[in-house]
């Protein structure tokens, strides 16, 4: 098999993840070449331009692209590019499995394999549709869009996965005690797509109940699907419990193009520093092979990154240890050489665990205040940008260090 995919390595530690990524897959020797385009805030800085046509090209030619994070500034400024990309590909689907591996740091680490859930997140409209506009001087509305198509979109793909996959219950949660309207239409939707899979239990929560139950049992749940702005907050909670942004990985599904991406952002804090774990994104890259049919190995790249992880001697900073990008991902490399050619199940079994007693109220209206606390400011990025090209295509094992310039060093350090 061959097979070209997009590479948009982003900004801050993308283009050091992105390398680290293209280095594994390069070496698994699967036939996959990589087509190298940039976009994000150094491109914009470098060239006048976020996202850059030459990037749609290969998007469109390609279909499959694998996404390292960009900067987004924050309060003014330029449209998120994920959102864009998101919304004009309709890539509606936004998956994150959460699960531990055995050697990550993490206060749940005693669950194992009972932490083992998947966060379906409607990915192209809610709050993220960019509706906001000022009123008068000192009022502004920001517009929360939910539609029946795309509210019914997620949760069939949700429900398939399930049913798929061998999953047992589906879990929805939403504010539609206050937001009656369309968090209520969002859980209409999910409840008319849920009476065609009588086999899996549905289960409806309050978010932020939703919220506490993850958080003190996090084994109840097995598949939890969200409206777009929970999602994005819930997929960093999850992050959280299995250790953190660094090992956690994400899909963008659309009907004929996906994009994969890991949750975490550009990190401007650690860039250049050759501390960035490229674990998120190499799982990231799981499961695009798994997307691409290629199971085995997919299974294959996983039990090599749980493998050095979890023996512990080259775990990067994030996760307690002293690795480098580099060292860690050679160190991934010599484990998949070890793997070639055993042939592991690299289905799921349809076993999964059983559902455990339910924590909450199944219905939406709880009697419950509306006001909640306001969510917290994330830091502004602090890397400047280093220029470098728009686009350019290269050679899979050239990778970035042929595409982009070195970067400069963040003045801080965590
Ligand atoms: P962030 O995810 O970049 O960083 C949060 C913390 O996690 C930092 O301390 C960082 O050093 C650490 N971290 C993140 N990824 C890591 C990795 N692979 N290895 C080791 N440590 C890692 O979140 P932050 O600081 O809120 O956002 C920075 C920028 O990234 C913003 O402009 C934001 O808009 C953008 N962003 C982009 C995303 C994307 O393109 N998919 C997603 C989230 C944020």
């Amino acid at each position: 098999m061959s097979r070209q995919i997009t590479v948009i390595p982003g900004d801050g530690i993308g283009p050091e993840i992105a390398q680290a990524m293209m280095e594994v897959l390069d070496a698994m020797k699967i036939g996959l070449s990589f087509e190298v385009v940039n976009a994000g805030l150094e491109t914009f800085e470098a060239t006048g331009e976020l996202l850059p046509e030459a990037v749609h090209r290969s998007i469109r030619k390609n279909k499959i692209a694998i996404k390292g994070p960009t900067t987004t500034p924050i309060g003014s400024g330029h449209k998120s590019i994920n959102v864009q990309l998101r919304q004009q590909y309709e890539l509606y689907a936004n998956i994150r499995p959460i699960k531990l591996i055995p050697g990550i740091p993490s206060r749940y680490i005693d669950l194992g394999d009972r932490m083992d859930m998947v966060i379906f997140r409607e990915n192209t409209e809610d709050l993220y549709a960019g509706l906001e506009h000022t009123i008068v001087p000192g009022v502004v509305e920001t517009l929360k869009i939910i539609t029946a198509k795309a509210s019914e979109r997620i949760s069939q793909l949700a429900f398939e996965y399930a049913r798929h996959r061998g999953r047992k219950k589906v879990t929805v949660a939403h504010k539609a005690n206050i937001m009656k309207l369309s968090d209520g239409l969002f859980i209409a939707s999910s409840r008319k797509i849920a009476k065609k899979f009588p086999e899996i239990e549905y289960e409806e929560l309050i978010i932020d109940n939703c919220c506490m139950q993850i958080v003190v049992r996090p084994a109840h749940f097995d598949i939890i699907l969200l409206s777009n702005f929970y999602g994005d907050i819930i997929s960093d909670l999850c992050a959280g419990l299995v250790g953190g942004l660094g090992v956690t990985p994400g899909a963008n599904i659309g009907k004929k193009i996906s994009i994969f991406e890991a949750v975490h952002g550009s990190a401007p804090d650690i860039t250049g520093l050759g501390k960035a774990n490229p674990t998120a994104l190499i799982l990231s890259a799981a499961m695009m092979l798994r997307h691409l049919k290629l199971d085995t190995e997919a299974f294959r790249l996983r039990e090599a990154i749980a493998d050095v992880i979890s023996k512990g001697d080259f775990l990067t900073v994030d996760l307690g240890g002293s690795a480098t990008t580099g060292e860690f991902t050679r160190e991934v490399i010599k484990r998949l050489a070890l793997s070639k050619g055993k042939r592991p199940a690299a289905k799921k079994s349809a076993a999964k665990k059983p559902a455990a007693k339910k924590p909450a109220a199944k219905k939406p209206a709880a009697k419950k205040p509306a006001a909640k606390k306001p969510a917290a400011k994330k830091p502004a990025a602090k890397k400047p940008a280093a220029k470098k090209p728009a686009s350019k295509k290269v050679g899979a094992s050239k990778g970035l260090k042929a595409a982009v310039k070195p970067r400069r060093k963040a003045a801080a350090k965590r």
